[in-house]
This record gives structure tokens, C-alpha cells and sequence, in this order.
């Protein structure tokens, strides 16, 4: 949710259109995370001024806006020291509107400008604070006050370096933010900092870098103040044998992430919480005001393993349709250097040291929000076979609703294809105070999951842009029935049933390729159904987690209603929304529930229903009951749920199109859901 982007060059000559072309297009690798404002702040010819350039709507809109104001904005001017921040916003405070869009600023003039990703919970309060030190807002946001606060810090100790008041700042803050700032009292610098949100900085250098490390510089430990004093910080300290980054041709990217720099750049530093990073004449500092016994010296720059191409959409029409083709390649990519199809073996390096303290544990719990979660259900029947141990699974916000008691010898599973979702990074952090082993299965290295999880298992989707999740949805999937595998290796009751899961493993990414060649007929489905109001999905057992995840792809990205139902509970409610009008899709597989779904199957026709049937191949006995059949390939009960969920990411993306919605951007949603 929001995107922050910025840039800084120093030596490095540019035009300002060139900056402004970089800024807008790290908006749009960002619009994923947020798409219903965006905005932009630069220096002008003279870098005592500004200019802030907002638009309601999509970065492309921006970017128009920006093309009409060329002759104003100077876009030719050369020079060899910029600053320039951006952002692509989902409104949390205040309705999508420019007033609304960051930057955020202090004044008219300027002074101060900010980016934030995140919500201030306490923003009630400080701006109260500030309303009687006479400041007025334009904006609903919750930002506007930050930008006013470092404006009145800086008017009461205009001493300070740009740095030391963006630490007075955050000081006062409470809640979850990324935040990178941007001053004509300071022009040509930027600082940035995060506490709860993403944030990354990106280094490009035209030589070898000559470091890998940036020292972190710690303030001593100062008085306690309360909200409105300003205290006095002490100058920073080194402790660190590394030397700063102080190569003048370095070029900076900050962002949310490092698909917004990774065409410039894959040398990365991944910030943690309440570090500041500032840049100024061409040098970055990180500081951090306390030091606490486990803090390190240095932040390490580490090197993404992300292509420009993965996160381009190549020949596709949306990011959504290029995530459901990529995942023949994308479950290789889970399994590849992990599953051993020759002697049957399954290494997770991620956890291998852990495995034999998971399995002493008193139960596993499986904790997500929204897909990730339904790859949970996906895997709870074979975790729980496997691994014969009680299986809970929660949804990250109703876990925490409840406090449910967890223990120290509990194993904790955060399962987040981002890995920064609030709720299950809430839950995540709510489990490691109660002493559980924290699990992480993420899709984003260096993501808060992955980096706050004692152990954990990369999917290695690859990047997914498309805010509907497709391909990390199959890819969690594999990932947990791969630990449930690597639980019963010592079981030689479980051989056999281990050995044909291997095999339906080894047999995927061919099955999953003759599921998408299902894509013309899933198409011609969607023509039946687009203007429809509502769409029932069905089925039981393995393939109760494919309801679920099919209807909320129809939900998210059609807007049509939809509902994904147990079918053992029809006859305790949904059969009551079942006639002749009514659209109904099944699932009935071969499995062993097999039987129980054919009598369900019944009850839908004996009400006129004409269900359309998602079923194995050649299984005509099921197809008699269908209006429409979709055939995919039989694999072991287990996985079926990953070949049944392909033709729903289809049906769905095929409907969306057919409505005209937005396939990569559904409205009112982000990829990244960073508050609670
Ligand atoms: C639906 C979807 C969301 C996410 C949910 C959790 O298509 O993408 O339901 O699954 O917001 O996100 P992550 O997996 O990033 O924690």
C-alpha cells in the first residue's frame, strides 16, 4: 500500500526531464502497491524552490500532467545535483483526491516536502500540537502533520542537520511508516527512514563499489522528553571499522521496493526499523539514535537476484494473465535444488536445522491473510497426515483479535507472499513475545517476514506484480507440502504415499501446462457469465481451499459477487440459493470425497441447477450432471488443488476483461497491505 520512490545524483549531470522520466517510471514498477494518486517534488532551476506536480488517478495521468507543464518545469535544464521524491498512493486517510496525494507539504513555499507509506496512529494528537502552534492543514491525511512537524523543528533549532530533525521527528510518531523527505532549506539532500513499512536504498556506481558495508553511525542515549519538546541529540558516534559511502559518482534509489530500482541498479541495502539514511554530497550515512546490545556495525549491501524482464509483461496484455502462464516455470523455480525426484528426498535449506525442534512441537499453526491463507486450508489435511501433529489455521487478523494463547513450543507458519502485511506481521511478532519458533514463506527476500522469522522457506515465485495473487498462491502450496514431506522423510509407514506426491511433484509443471491450454474454452465460460450478479463455487475436501481462492479471484477482480461453499454445508443454508437462474461451478474430483461431492452435485440439479463442472479428465460419468465441463489432468489428491485453482485464475481474469475492469489494478485494493 503506497509506493516511495526517490532519486538523488550528485556528478552525475541530468536534465531534469531524464529525473523526471526515472521518478515516474519508479512509479509505475510501484503502482502495484497503490494506484489512486501520485505525485512527484523537484528542485527547480533554483534549488531554493520546488516543484510539486500531483494528479488524481494513475501514474500515467501524472505523467501527462507532468508533459503539459514542461515549459514551467525547465524540463531541459542541466545539473549535477538533484533530489527528486515520488509516490503512488491508496488512500487510508482522506479520499483519493491531489490535495490528498503526496508529497505531503509543510507550507506553500514548500519547505518541507514528505512521502509516506504507512499510517501515524497519534497523527490526532500532533496535529493538534501544531493547530495551536498555528499551523493550518489543507490535506485529511494523516502525513500532512509530519511534513509541518519538521517544519516547526526546524524553525525552533534551524541548527540542525536535515537528518537530526528528521530524527526529532520520527521520535514523536507513533504507528507504521516508510517515510523520504525532500527540503529547499536543504537542497540536493534527501532523508529517509522507516518503522514498520519497507524500505530500501538502491546504489548504482559507474566502477566496482569499493564497499559492502555502510557503517551505522549511533547517537548516545539522551533524556527522555515528552510529546512537543524538542530534545537536545547528541552528535553522532562511529563505532565501525567500515568507511562511509562517499564515491561522488553514486547515483541513490529509495524505495518500497527493489522492483523500482532493479533496472538501475541490483545493489541494494535493505533498512531496518528506525534507522535514518540520509544522502548529501554524494555520501549516505545510516543512524540509528540507540544502540542496543545486539545492533550491528553495518548495513550490508546485498545483491537482488531479480531480471527486468520478470517484471515486465513481455507478450501478455496484464501482469495477471503473465503470473497464471509463468507457473510451470514458477513451481520448478519452488522445487528447483529442493526436491531430489531420484532417490525422493526434500531438502528446505531455510529450516533444515530447525526440523528436528518442529517436530517435537505441540502443534503447528498456519497464519495468513487472504490467498496466502487459502494455500493454508490448501495443505492442512496433508500437513496434518504427514506430520501427524494438531494443525491450526488462522487468519492473521482474527488471530490477533481473539489473543489466542500460543506457546513456547508451538510453530508458528507466517505465510505472506510480500512478506510486509500488517496483520500477519502483527500476529508474526505477537507469536515471537510468546517464545514460538517463527516460520516465514515468503516470496520477498528481505521482506520484514522473512528478516523477523527465526527460519523459513523462500517460494521463489519470482516477482508478482499483479495484485491478484496467482502464481505465489500454487507456490506456497508446493512449499508446504514440501515441509510436510520433509517431516515424514523417517516414516517408512509413509513411504509409499511420500513416493506418489513426488511423483505428482516431478508430473506438475507438464499437467499445469496442459490445464492452460484450457484458456480459449475458460474464455468461451466467461462469455456465459460476465453479466451475471453472482457465481456459487463448490466442492469439498482437498478442493474446499480452490472455492475459496476461485471466488475471491472473481470477487477481487470483477466485482461480481461471489461465494466459495463447502459443499458438505449446502444442505445447512446455500441450497436455499439454488435454482435454475442461479450460476454454480463444481469441483468434483476422484478423490475420497468423491461420492459425498456427486450427492451434492445431486442436490444442485434435483433444484434445476446446471452446474458447470471442474472434473478429471475423461471422467464422463460426472460430466452427464455438467451444462459446461472443464477436464484437467488427474495428479495425487494432494496437489489437485493446484491444477483445479488455474482454470479459477482463468475464468476470473477472463470475466474482469470481458467487464472492463481493471485486471492488474482492481479497485479499492493494493498488493501490499502494510496497515491493519
Ligand atoms: C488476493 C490477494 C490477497 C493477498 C493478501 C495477503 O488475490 O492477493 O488476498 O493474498 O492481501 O498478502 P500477502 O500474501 O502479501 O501477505
Amino acid at each position: 500500500m503506497c509506493g516511495i520512490f526517490a532519486y538523488l545524483n550528485y556528478l552525475t549531470p541530468k536534465s531534469r526531464k531524464e529525473i523526471l522520466e526515472l521518478l515516474v517510471n519508479g512509479l509505475k514498477r510501484l503502482e502495484y502497491r497503490g494506484y489512486d494518486s501520485a505525485g512527484v517534488a523537484v528542485d527547480r532551476v533554483n534549488v531554493k524552490d520546488m516543484a510539486l506536480i500531483k494528479k488524481t488517478g494513475k501514474v500515467k495521468l501524472l505523467e501527462d500532467e507532468i508533459k503539459q507543464r514542461c515549459g514551467e518545469l525547465d524540463v531541459e535544464a542541466m545539473s549535477d545535483n538533484h533530489c527528486g521524491i515520488a509516490h503512488t498512493r491508496w488512500a487510508t486517510h482522506g479520499v483519493p483526491s491531489e490535495v490528498n496525494s503526496h508529497p505531503q507539504r509543510s507550507d506553500e513555499g514548500h519547505a518541507f516536502v514528505v512521502v509516506h507509506n504507512g499510517i501515524i496512529t497519534n497523527y490526532k494528537e500532533v496535529k493538534t500540537f501544531l493547530q495551536k502552534k498555528g499551523y493550518y492543514f489543507e490535506s485529511e491525511t494523516d502525513t500532512e502533520v509530519i511534513a509541518k512537524l519538521i517544519h516547526h523543528f526546524y524553525t525552533q533549532h534551524s541548527q540542525y542537520s536535515f537528518r537530526e530533525l528528521v530524527e526529532q521527528v520520527v521520535q514523536q510518531l507513533e504507528g507504521a511508516f516508510a517515510l523520504c523527505f525532500k527540503s529547499i532549506h536543504f537542497p540536493g539532500e534527501c532523508v529517509a527512514t522507516r518503522r514498520g513499512s519497507p524500505l530500501l536504498v538502491g546504489i548504482k556506481t559507474k566502477s566496482h563499489l569499493a564497499t559492502d558495508h555502510i557503517p551505522i553511525l549511533y547517537g548516545k542515549e539522551h533524556r527522555p522528553h515528552g510529546r512537543g519538546d524538542v530534545p537536545v541529540l547528541p552528535r553522532s558516534e562511529s563505532t565501525s571499522e567500515f568507511q562511509p559511502l562517499e564515491d561522488k559518482s553514486v547515483e541513490y534509489f529509495f524505495a518500497s521496493d527493489a522492483s523500482a530500482i532493479i533496472e538501475h541498479t541490483n545493489r541494494v541495502i535493505y533498512f531496518e526499523d528506525d534507522d535514518v539514511a540520509a544522502v548529501k554530497n554524494g555520501a549516505l550515512s545510516i543512524h540509528r539514535l540507540r544502540r542496543s546490545m545486539d545492533d550491528p556495525h553495518a548495513r550490508e549491501i546485498t545483491t537482488v537476484k531479480m531480471e527486468l524482464q520478470q517484471i515486465m509483461k513481455g507478450n501478455y496484455d496484464y501482469f495477471m494473465q503473465k503470473e497464471i502462464f509463468e507457473q510451470p516455470e514458477s513451481v520448478i523455480n519452488t522445487m528447483r535444488g529442493r526436491v531430489n525426484f531420484e532417490n525422493q528426498t526434500v531438502t528446505l535449506g531455510g529450516i533444515k536445522d530447525y526440523i528436528p525442534e518442529i517436530k517435537r512441537c505441540r502443534r503447528l499453526m498456519l497464519i495468513g491473510c487472504g490467498t496466502s491463507y487459502h494455500s493454508a486450508i490448501a495443505t492442512r489435511q496433508l500437513l496434518e497426515e504427514l506430520t501427524e501433529l494438531p494443525v491450526m489455521v488462522e487468519l492473521a487478523s482474527d488471530f490477533l483479535d481473539r489473543t489466542t494463547p500460543v506457546f513456547r513450543d508451538d510453530v508458528c507458519f507466517f505465510i505472506s507472499q510480500s512478506g510486509e502485511t500488517a496483520d500477519t506481521l502483527m500476529a508474526l511478532r505477537y507469536c515471537k513475545q510468546r517464545g514460538a519458533l517463527i516460520v516465514g514463506i515468503t516470496n520477498t527476500v528481505g521482506s520484514s517476514i522473512c528478516r523477523e522469522s527465526h527460519c523459513g522457506v523462500h517460494i521463489n515465485a519470482g516477482p508478482e506484480i499483479g495484485v491478484a495473487s496467482t502464481k505465489a498462491y500454487t507456490s506456497q502450496f508446493i512449499s508446504l507440502v514440501m515441509f510436510a514431506l520433509v517431516m515424514s522423510e523417517d516414516r517408512i509407514s509413509l513411504r509409499q504415499r511420500r513416493a506418489e506426491i513426488v511423483e505428482g511433484l516431478q508430473k506438475l509443471d507438464e499437467q499445469i501446462r496442459a490445464v492452460l491450454k484450457l484458456d480459449s474454452k475458460v474464455q468461451e465460460l466467461a462469455k456465459d457469465l460476465y453479466q451475471q450478479k453472482s457465481l456459487l463455487i463448490m466442492g469439498r475436501g482437498y478442493n474446499f481451499a480452490t472455492c475459496l481462492e476461485g471466488a475471491l479471484k472473481v470477487k477481487e477482480l470483477t466485482y461480481m459477487h461471489s461465494e466459495g461453499i463447502m459443499a458438505g454445508e449446502l444442505k445447512h443454508g446455500p441450497l436455499a440459493l439454488v435454482d435454475h437462474t442461479m450460476p454454480v461451478l463444481m469441483i468434483v474430483m476422484r478423490d475420497p470425497v468423491y461420492t459425498k461431492c456427486m450427492n451434492a452435485l445431486q442436490q444442485v440439479t434435483a433444484r434445476e441447477g446446471r452446474p458447470i463442472i471442474i472434473c478429471e479428465e475423461g471422467d464422463n460419468e460426472t460430466t452427464n450432471f455438467a451444462s459446461k465441463v472443464l477436464e484437467v489432468p488427474r495428479t495425487v489428491d494432494c496437489l489437485q488443488g493446484i491444477l483445479t485453482v488455474i482454470p479459477m485464475q482463468l475464468l476470473s481474469f477472463h470475466i474482469a476483461v470481458l467487464r472492463g475492469c481493471n485486471v492488474d489494478c482492481p479497485r479499492n485494493l493494493a498488493k501490499s497491505v502494510t496497515v491493519e
